[in-house]
């Protein structure tokens, strides 16, 4: 038996998820948002959790982790990043095939870097957290923190789309109010993606144009010390 939690923040569309093992009451959070911080800890006691790892998908560029906040007060939880992801604070770093096993249950990683070179998606029984490597009908952007195009379609196409087609979704952000998907509607609906060669995925990505992330400038520097308060400039 399993407790799964989808949880919203409206002002950057972030997806944070909760995972607890309902026997042990062992917990995991994936990519959760500071401002949520308060959000998480009535969650966690109110359910009689322990919180035992933090998993973050990659080094967010629109919102900083909650990790600090939550290790102030959970000092046994350790935060978990890839060994690639750009933050040397982490307690745990991965790489894949790692697993992170919290009570009876086993989340296990897979590289997918393209939106970032640290990027991963954790599988977790019937479902995937894939982050910002793959969205519901989109996919991260490419453009900063070491994007490359050709690596996100190498790490789609070969590593989410080789997961069984009923796997479900769940992305690190949506702007459109959708929850969920699953492999095989991505692998045919997803507009990026479906019928597109590499060379093809690499043109629409290098069109895209997008506007530079209100937070970039707090939030990257911030969550490469996993959340911690700036020093501020004398
Ligand atoms: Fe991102």
């Amino acid at each position: 038996m399993t407790l799964f939690k989808q949880l919203f923040d409206a002002a950057t569309f972030t997806y944070t998820y909760v995972l607890a093992d309902a026997v042990t009451r062992d917990a995991i959070l994936i990519d959760p948002v500071q401002e949520h911080t308060d959000e998480y800890i009535g969650l966690i006691e109110g359910n009689g959790l322990t919180l035992r790892y933090i998993l973050e998908t990659h080094v967010h560029a629109d919102h900083v982790t909650a990790v600090a906040k939550l290790k102030a007060r959970y000092t046994e939880a350790k935060s978990v990043v890839s060994e690639h992801g750009g933050a040397p604070c982490a307690d745990v770093k991965i790489k894949d095939g790692d697993m992170v096993v919290f009570g009876n249950e086993v989340v296990r990683v897979l590289a997918t870097p393209g939106h970032t070179p640290g990027c991963v998606s954790y599988q977790w029984r019937d479902r995937v957290f894939t982050g910002d490597a793959l969205l519901i009908g989109g996919c991260g952007r490419t453009d900063f923190q070491g994007g490359d195009a050709g690596r996100l379609y190498d790490s789609i196409t070969g590593r989410i789309f080789t997961l069984a087609p009923e796997t479900l979704i769940f992305p690190g952000h949506d702007y459109n109010g959708r929850f969920v998907s699953n492999v095989a509607q991505e692998m045919t609906g997803n507009p990026r993606l479906a019928g597109k060669s590499r060379d093809e995925f690499i043109a629409i990505m290098n069109q895209l144009d997008l506007p530079k992330p209100k937070l970039i400038d707090v939030a990257v520097p911030a969550n490469q010390q996993c959340g911690r308060e700036l020093a501020r400039a004398a």
